[in-house]
């Protein structure tokens, strides 16, 4: 029996559950997602040792960022049957993953995201859920400092050290999703990828990366959105332009997104 959910700390209803489960299975592994922390806890029972042992790849560093209850995640009585896996699939479910992680500014622009990309992907034939799970996705390691994301570059994708610090999140988030999450869509991975150097040339990449860059609260009004929902290639490429020039301006650098 796996039992999936976030647990930041465990409380004494939650143990209760976790005793109870014990008692009547075999084995019991309760996979803890703590988003501060990039690796999975293991809390496992094997029949006797109660309580239950904390087993953790990393120490917590830092402080929780939020006291949201695993009950608000689902109810505790159904967790046995609800896994990670199945809570990614669910847009309703990801965004309360996604908001505790996040503070209020960044969870709306995530909708935002979401909601803009679905309209792109509407408007261009691509399947509107899985381009509003890579809206509500793209920046759940926004919050991650440098050097949180750089663990898991390290561990991951080291040659991406070296890139500007405000980009990193978009080159952890998939192996997060993937390693912690269990969430597999290579597609909507590649697009978060991407989300910030715009460098793929698959339609989902291009519509979150045209998404993140012009969705309603960033208040632009440059008309690029509009372009982009009638053309999308045209669009991306008049945003992909209009970056270029902005980093220019702002850096003295061309390439660096
Ligand atoms: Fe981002
Ligand atoms: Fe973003």
């Amino acid at each position: 029996m796996t039992i999936s959910g976030y647990f930041a700390p465990i409380k004494k209803d939650e143990r209760e559950f976790i005793a109870r489960a014990c008692e009547t299975e075999k084995h019991v592994t309760i996979l803890v997602l703590d988003p501060k922390v990039f690796f999975i806890k293991l809390l496992q029972k094997e029949l006797d040792g109660l309580p239950v042992r904390l087993e953790t790849g990393d120490k917590p560093k830092g402080t929780f960022l939020s006291h949201t209850p695993a009950s608000s995640l689902f109810d505790l009585k159904d967790a046995g049957e609800i896994s990670l896996k199945a809570i990614m699939k669910n847009n309703r479910l990801i965004k309360k993953l996604i908001k505790p992680m996040m503070n209020e500014k960044r969870y709306r622009h995530s909708v935002s995201v979401a909601e803009t990309a679905k309209i792109l992907a509407e408007s261009h034939g691509f399947d509107p859920k899985r381009a509003y799970r890579a809206g509500l996705l793209h920046d759940i390691l926004k919050k991650y400092t440098e050097e949180e994301n750089d663990a898991i570059l390290t561990r991951y994708a080291d040659s991406h050290l070296s890139a500007p610090p405000q980009i990193k999140h978009a080159y952890t988030a998939p192996y997060f999703l993937k390693e912690v999450c269990h969430y597999d869509d290579e597609q909507v991975l590649n697009a978060i990828y991407h989300h910030s150097d715009g460098e793929s040339e698959d339609i989902l990449a291009k519509i979150l990366y045209i998404a993140d860059k012009r969705e309603p609260l960033r208040k632009l009004n440059d008309g690029i959105l509009e372009a982009s929902i009638a053309d999308l290639e045209e669009g991306y490429a008049l945003l992909r332009k209009n970056v270029e020039r902005y980093l220019e301006e702002k850096y003295g650098v061309t390439g660096v997104h």
